[in-house]
């Protein structure tokens, strides 16, 4: 694939239209442009069987290339971000350099207007144009990445959305690298590394609180899932602050960041151990869209805090039937030292409620196996009780195409997570309503006042099979959506 895509002002670049699904006749929007290319794009649509489906790319000569809109009913933003997809795959196997994009001119402003089309087509790209190269070794039969693809159009607005869409989706590949760098490279003191040199890169602050402060902090939950391994956990803070912040907004941004995931002494069988270096994709995701909000410079004051540790056996890891204190002085019977997600994030709430006072708390995390058997790979769970709040999150998952499904969570989940012997556990006697107790158990360290999110994103952080936008591995969710709900805050 390419090694870079930019927009910029192109030299003879091939000219990109969109036809709709049985178009026969050149639009009407597409004769001036037709003439300054002596007639060519007729011939081109002439000259070949082009159907129009979505996703279909004809290149004629040079310097033509026709795409396929698909039904004009069905053709929304994501069926944009896919063609760019499919569109980047041709592209680069036709040695094509540079691109005049006027797919625009073709969709109807009441589907997308110029500067979304450029967005999201620019997305699909930069999305699909990823792969996971950077392990490949002496033996590999993959070719490197090489050359670059550049992005015009005669329109301003499309060129303005391609800048924004190569952002966001240069963001998501960026956390998409961090989940993709395996557990024996990717420990806590890494991630932490990562965080300070993007802070350094993309102009943001950066904190990490270390395991030894952590114990001082009273972090009973990170403190003793993190123990048990040799790379000690730590919590990572970044902050974006601009100079002008929309006045009486504080967002923060909690994401899960295990390491890796062996279960501990509740130990994983091996089948469900493979993947779980994807258990860090919650802070991933986190830590992608602070690099996207700080390179877009949106006006909010936003956090990020990343609770990272690595689930792991040893002498000195935490058991079943431990009782533990957490940061906010909730204690927690360990009935299951899997369900080791819910303590690191329950300390990193705590911390983030007392000590940044954000006025609301998005947290992602891949957090039950459960949300995966009820919801599959198609949306992540949602749980938010505050309706204002909900309708910010399901409006940006709308637009991202990152979709949300709302489960509940009332007052008789949080019951089911009362204990015998200590205030609560993490994981009840039964598997019922799994994923609902892991949002029940988060509750208990959120204070109430604060307009609070969860979501659990274990079944789409990753994939096992190739689409228009992902190869097999991380896919990034979550950081076009929680960019997005930046953007929307105090807007
Ligand atoms: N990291 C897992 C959840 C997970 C499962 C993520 C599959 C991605 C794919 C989490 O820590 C976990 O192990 N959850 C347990 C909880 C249980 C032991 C209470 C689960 O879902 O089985
Ligand atoms: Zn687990
Ligand atoms: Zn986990």
């Amino acid at each position: 694939m390419y090694r870079t895509i930019r927009t910029g002002s192109p030299r003879k670049p091939a000219v990109l239209i969109g036809l709709p699904a049985g178009t026969s006749r050149l639009p009407k929007s597409l004769i001036e442009l037709d003439e300054a290319h002596g007639g060519r794009i007729k011939l081109a649509m002439r000259s070949r069987m082009f159907r129009g489906e979505s996703g279909d790319v004809i290149v004629e000569g040079e310097d033509i290339v026709l795409v396929g809109l698909g039904e004009m009913d069905s053709l929304d933003l994501n069926a944009i971000r896919r063609l760019g997809g499919r569109l980047v795959r041709k592209l680069h196997e036709m040695d094509i350099h540079a691109l005049d994009v006027e797919i625009d001119l073709t969709i109807p402003r009441r589907i997308a207007g110029p500067e979304s089309v450029g967005q999201a087509l620019a997305e699909g790209m930069v999305l699909a144009n990823w792969q996971v190269d950077f392990f490949d070794g002496k033996a590999t039969t993959n070719t490197p990445s090489s050359g670059s693809l550049s992005l015009g159009s005669a329109c301003q607005d499309v060129r303005g959305g391609m800048r924004r869409g190569i952002i966001l989706a240069e963001s998501t590949n960026e956390s998409r690298r961090l989940s993709a760098t395996p557990p024996n490279i990717c420990i806590p003191s890494w991630v932490a590394q990562q965080a300070r040199a993007a802070a350094r890169k993309y102009g943001f602050k950066c904190r990490v609180i270390s395991f030894a402060e952590a114990k001082r902090l009273g972090m009973g939950g990170l403190v003793n899932v993190g123990k048990g391994s040799s790379h000690k956990p730590c919590m990572m803070i970044l902050e974006h602050k601009p100079a002008r912040p929309r006045p009486g907004h504080r967002l923060a941004l909690v994401g899960k960041t295990m390491t890796y995931d062996s279960g501990g002494y509740s130990l994983k069988i091996s089948n469900s151990m493979k993947g779980m270096k994807y258990d860090m994709n919650g802070g991933a995701a986190v830590f992608g869209a602070m690099v996207a909000v700080a390179r877009l410079k949106l006006p909010v004051h936003v956090f990020a805090v990343l609770p990272c540790a690595e689930n792991l056996v040893s002498g000195d890891a935490y058991r079943p039937d431990d009782i533990i204190t957490m940061h906010n002085g909730v204690t927690v019977e360990v009935t299951n030292t899997d369900a080791e997600g819910r303590l690191i994030l329950g300390d990193a709430l705590s911390w983030t409620c007392r000590r940044l006072k954000p006025t609301a708390i998005v947290d992602v995390a891949t957090l039950t196996g459960g949300v995966v058997v009820g919801l599959g790979h198609f949306c992540a769970g949602l749980w938010c009780e505050n309706t204002a709040f909900r309708n910010q999150v399901e409006a940006a998952a709308e637009s991202t195409g990152e979709r949300v499904w709302q489960l509940p969570l009332w007052e008789e989940h949080r019951a089911f997570m009362r204990s015998q012997h200590a205030d609560i556990w993490n994981s009840g006697p039964s598997r019922n309503a799994h994923p609902i107790q892991g949002a029940a158990f988060l509750s208990y360290f959120v204070d109430e006042k604060i307009p609070w999110a969860h979501l659990d994103i274990a079944g789409v952080s990753a994939v096992e099979k190739r689409d228009d936008l992902h190869v097999v591995g991380p896919t990034g969710y979550g950081v076009r959506l929680l960019s997005e709900i930046v953007a929307r805050t105090g807007a």
